[in-house]
């Protein structure tokens, strides 16, 4: 059995550990049946993690519950990008003490990027004694140490070796016909909103070695679709010397032949011209590109600490769409941050017509502890922020229409990756252009890329007819 680190130097307490593995290998598993209810926030990083998390209790005999009740282990991956993410997070321990009085052996742990905040760790230590574990982004591959290792107090692994980036990990992967392959961790932007920086650390990338390896085996596996996974995958390997550039790694991964390529997300700031070069030339490279605006006032870009002004931006866009005609472009936008005028706010909706956005996410700004603009003056009442928020959504909404509209009476290629939850007899998947598409008469099509004609638009998917 495989068990990772298990007598790492860092743990605390040597002879508890092996007279546990002892244990371990002696029944086959310490944990052996054990059910663990694993719960997941936040942007596909925490997704991706949680793939390894599954695998880790597993591979130390958990089996995964779909419910908390009942569950001999609960693992919280937690997000921290804006303040909502705390009162999900506090809402959800709440169930858990709730648990706790019913089962007292309950083994409860809280990952992910909250973990890795210091002020959440203290109030945990504080406030929410009935938490067992709590490990952060860096120290994943120690959970099966921690929970072999547990004491009866609040046991803290948010420990970050500098630099560290850990290969041979196992995932128990969502799907058999997407994955995602993480490419780097981290992010050294810092743009000032935002707290990624101190929760994931600096930018790490992975070896293009370990990368294209792990991709020729998802082949191999019979997967159809990878997705490249970083904060800012387009400045891929610049922390590396010698390695290869994000449009190189693009192309050596194209010609795996694997069918179909995306990564996010890209920024801006690091989009190259032999990045738009390699998704145009090749087939395999799909024509979908998450390029977040954040806003469309220079001064406010500025105060972001994004790196591009408006202009800069509109150039990009222009520049893609006159290689990649066919490109569908879907943003990030946050409005009301500190500072922000109606004027501001009025060249955001402005850039956002230009773009004509596929899809946009958008957000209220949230201060983030620590960050730089959560010191920002900020004189915007909430009100007027939600105010924003609503007229942008409006425009983003009627955009996103008028762009499925032009797909009715189109025959597109589609990935049939599961049944739809519109309905019995439909399935659903995703165009090239990363639209999804439920579709009637696909039953026997999943895992298969079909030819499907287009019948209806929604805002927010299309309806289809296998050809
Ligand atoms: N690395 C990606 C985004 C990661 S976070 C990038 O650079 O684009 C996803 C989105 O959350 C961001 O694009 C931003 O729009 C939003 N976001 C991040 N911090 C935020 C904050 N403090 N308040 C509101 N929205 C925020
Ligand atoms: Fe956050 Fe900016 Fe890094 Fe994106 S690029 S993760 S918004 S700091
Ligand atoms: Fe949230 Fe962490 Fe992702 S803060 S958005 S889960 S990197």
């Amino acid at each position: 059995m495989k068990l990772p680190n298990l007598l790492d130097a860092k743990i605390r307490n040597r002879s508890k550990v092996e007279y546990l593995e002892a244990e371990v290998l002696k029944d086959g598993s310490l944990f052996k049946g054990k059910r663990y209810f694993l719960k997941t926030y936040g942007c596909q990083m925490n997704v991706h993690d949680s793939e390894l998390i599954r695998n880790l209790v597993e591979s130390i005999g958990f089996i995964e519950s779909e419910t908390m009740e009942g569950a001999d282990l609960v693992i919280l991956n937690t997000c921290a990008i804006r303040e909502n993410a705390h009162d999900k997070m506090y809402g959800f321990l709440g169930r858990c003490k709730h648990e706790k009085t019913k089962n007292r052996n309950l083994i409860i742990c809280i990952c992910g990027c909250m973990a890795q905040e210091p002020s959440v760790c203290e109030e945990i230590l504080e406030k929410y004694k009935y938490v067992d574990i709590v490990f952060g982004t860096h120290n994943i591959h120690e959970l099966p140490n921690l929970l072999l290792n547990r004491m009866n107090k609040t046991d803290i692994e948010v420990e970050s070796i500098e630099g560290n980036v850990y290969e041979n990990l196992d995932y128990k992967r969502d799907s058999s016909i997407e994955a995602w392959v993480n490419i780097m961790y981290g992010c050294d932007k810092f743009c000032t909103y935002c707290i990624v920086p101190y929760t994931r650390g600096k930018q790490r990338s992975r070896k293009s070695s370990r990368i294209l390896q792990e991709i020729k085996e998802l082949k191999d596996r019979g997967y159809k679709e990878i997705t490249l996974l970083g904060q800012n995958v387009n400045a891929y390997g610049k922390d590396l010397e010698g390695e290869l550039s994000f449009s190189d790694l693009l192309l050596k991964v194209s010609d795996i032949g694997i069918e179909r390529i995306r990564f996010v997300t890209s920024h801006p700031w690091d989009f190259s011209d032999e990045m738009i070069e390699a998704i145009a030339s090749r087939d395999n490279i799909m024509p979908y590109i998450h390029l977040p605006l954040q806003s469309g006032s220079s001064r406010i870009l500025k105060l972001m600490g994004r790196r591009y002004t408006k202009e800069e931006y509109l150039a990009l866009y222009d520049k893609i769409k006159t290689r990649i005609p066919d490109a569908a472009i879907t943003t990030d936008i946050i409005v009301g941050f500190p500072g922000e005028t109606e004027e501001d706010f009025q060249e955001t909706l402005e850039v956002v017509k230009k773009c004509k956005y596929d899809s946009a996410f958008t957000f209220v700004f949230s201060p983030r502890v620590g960050t730089p603009a959560e010191k920002l003056p900020d004189e915007t009442t909430l009100k007027e922020k939600e105010d924003r928020l609503h007229r942008l959504n409006e425009v983003v909404n009627a955009l996103s229409l008028e762009t499925n509209e032009k797909y009715v009476g189109k025959t597109v290629k589609v990935l049939i990756n599961g049944q739809s939850d519109k309905g019995e007899n439909k399935v659903c998947g995703y165009t090239e252009s990363m639209k999804l598409v439920n579709v009637v008469g696909a039953e026997d099509s999943i895992g298969k890329i079909i030819e499907v004609e287009i019948t209806e638009a929604k805002s927010f998917s299309l309806n289809g007819v296998k050809k």
